[in-house]
This record gives structure tokens, sequence and C-alpha cells, in this order.
């Protein structure tokens, strides 16, 4: 069974597949209508969220599907201590697929390892967010017809930003990608994306501190907002939340074909004022993760008893009595997950579920 808990467990063709399909969906929206009916699609959110939460709700009902589920874990069995797990064992007796955000890191991973049906990853912590790598994938190729031989430019929280993390591991599969990312020291990538992916991957990228220096040369610019949510530190946060600001102006700068991405909410890192420039994507881009959620949940079922679509087996856990992840936004630290881990690139265990390193 194939559950998306990071872009990594689809493979750059199973990836293509279900964006050739959101393309086709988008042609023929009436041919989709009754495909998931009688079939029910459950949202678990522990997270606040408005677009994800509703695209995915969206997505089913324009397939004919029902949904269930809650949008606050507050009023759900959560608050009487119910584990992750056991929610999910469930849930999963009364629907066909689940779609999971949860503030903390490996939640859905861990969920997964008990789910008799397929479990989407919406979105966990500071860690993942593969849906909308999945709708930034296809707004890429609908703005600029193709996504091998781009120049991306990341500008924000790069450091919190899961949706950066997830594109960044997700365009690392495509051709002659060139990565431009751009943040305050304060701001920058986490090194096991660094080491682990671009360094591994061989991407092609650099590291600068305006978006100035860089806008002639970008095809797309992925704006995003500092998590405020995620630092520990107060001031720190108030330091770096006004770090960029893109207007009219600095867009001026940037070639013509250029897509503006976001994958929102934004506070004021895009002035308004961009909002009519065409190159000003964002908006497109929420339109975009619904198609691209309803080609997920189609694949998703129909690769769901088909041994030639599971989750990839490259990965071994390694159990290591004298190790301990101590991220205290993990799952390991919250509930009862083993702890096991990965080998990095450099040579250092990193937790099985949220990637931190293990000191
Ligand atoms: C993003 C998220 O939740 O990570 N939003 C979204 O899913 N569209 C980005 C964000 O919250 O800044």
């Amino acid at each position: 069974m194939k559950h998306l808990i990071d872009p990594t467990d689809l493979t750059r063709e199973e990836t293509d597949q279900i964006v050739d399909l959101a393309l086709e969906i988008i042609d023929h929206r009436e041919d989709w209508q009754e495909k998931m009916a009688h079939r029910k699609l459950s949202t678990l959110f522990y997270e606040p969220s408005t677009r994800t939460r509703l695209s995915f709700t969206a997505a089913m009902m324009e397939l004919g599907g029902n949904v269930l589920g809650f949008a606050d874990a507050a009023n759900s069995s959560v608050s009487k201590g119910e584990t992750v797990q056991d929610t999910v064992r469930v849930v999963s007796s009364f629907v066909d697929i689940i779609a999971m955000r949860h503030y903390i890191e490996g939640a859905q991973l861990y969920a997964s390892e008990v789910s008799p049906v397929p479990i989407i990853n919406a979105g966990d912590g500071s860690h993942s967010h593969p849906t909308q790598t999945l709708t930034d994938l296809l707004t890429i190729r609908r703005e600029l017809g193709h996504i091998d031989g781009i120049t991306i430019g990341f500008c924000g929280d790069l450091r919190f930003g899961r949706t950066v993390h997830s594109l960044i591991k997700a365009l690392a599969r495509y051709k002659d990608v060139k990565v431009i990312l751009i943040a305050p020291e304060a701001l920058k990538l986490p090194d096991y994306i660094r080491r682990d992916v671009c360094d591994k991957m061989q991407i092609d990228y650099r590291e600068v501190e305006t978006m100035e220096e860089v806008m002639p040369e970008l095809d797309i610019l992925y704006m995003t907002r500092v998590q405020k949510e995620r630092f520990l530190d107060e001031d720190e946060f108030d330091r770096v939340k006004d770090s960029f600001r893109l207007d009219c102006e600095k867009l001026s700068k940037a070639k013509t074909h250029m897509a503006v991405l976001h994958p929102l909410p934004r506070v004021n890192e895009i002035l308004p004022e961009v909002d009519n420039d065409p190159r000003a994507a964002y908006f497109r881009q929420v339109e975009n993760g619904k198609f691209v959620r309803m080609a997920l949940i189609v694949k998703l079922l129909e690769w769901k008893n088909d041994p030639a679509h599971g989750m990839p087996q490259d990965d071994i856990p390694i159990y290591n009595p004298h190790a301990k992840c101590t991220n205290p936004k993990c799952i390991c630290a919250s509930e009862a997950a083993a702890h096991k881990f990965r080998r990095s690139t450099g040579g250092e265990l990193r937790c099985w579920y949220c990637d931190a390193k293990v000191k």
C-alpha cells in the first residue's frame, strides 16, 4: 500500500502520473464527478488550516465522495488522551483514505505503521508537506510548461517552512534544476536538507541574502511567510519577521514569464499591489491544490492493492539502544514510538520519524 508521508514516497514517475492526471481532470472535469461515489475521506487536522483542509474536502466532493473528520483536535477523543495510532485505527474502520495534519513531526509516519488505509500527510510540524509539493509542481507545469531546467529562488523562512523542504526534495529528481536560497542566517535551510538532499542529489544550489540580486535569473520565485508558531524564542522571531517584502518595484527586474508562488497564507512578504501582476500565480496555485489532491486520492486508491506501487524500501531502520531522538517536537517525545534511525550521507544517525540529528 502506498501512503504519502514524504515527497520521496512517490517515485519521479508516480509524481508525474499524479500531476498528469490533475491536468487531465482540469481538461475533463465532468468525467470525474462520480469517480469516488460512495467512498469516504477523513480529514484529521490537529493544527489550524484553511486551504489544505478545504482543498481536500473540495477535492473529494468534486469526485462525488464524502468527507468526515475534525478540524480541531480539542473536540475529538484526542483531548481525552487518545494516541494518533489509536485514532487512526478507529477512523480507518469508517473510511477509505485519511488526510492528516499534525504539529508533531513524524506523527503521520507513525500513524501509517498501523493504518489499513492510505495516509496522506497534510503537514507535520516544520518537517514535510508533500501535497503542497504536488500543488507546486502542477503550478510550475501550468505556468512554465516544464519543470526540468528551471531556476527557482526560495525566499523567506527556509528553516521552518515545511513546504520549502518538501519541494526541494521533489525538485532534486528533475534535470538541471537550479536552486537559489534567499534567507538571512537565522532562517537558513536546515542542515539535513542541505546535506542529505542538496549535496547527496547534487543539486546546483547557492545561498544569497537578498532577492534583488537574483531576481533577473529566476523562472520561479517561491515566497513563504516566517513561521511564527515554530519559533521557541519570540525575540528571535521579532528580529527576522520583516526580512523580505516583494513589491512591484522589485518585480520589475524579473523575467516576463517568471511566476511568483506562495503556499499561503501570506502575512506581509508580498504586498497586495503585486496581486494584479500576471506573474502573481499564488491564487491560481490554490486552485491547482484541489485538482492535484483529486488526482492523488484517485491514484492512491488505485494503487492500494498493487504491489508495484508500495512504499520505498531503500531505507531499513536502525535500532540502537544507546541513541535517542531529542527533538521535543518529534512523535518520539509525545508517544511511545520506538526510537529508530537512519544513517545520513554524513554518517550520523537521524531520527526515522523527524530527521533530527541524534546527539
Ligand atoms: C503552508 C503550511 O501549512 O505549511 N500552508 C499551506 O498548507 N497552504 C504554509 C504556511 O503555513 O505558511
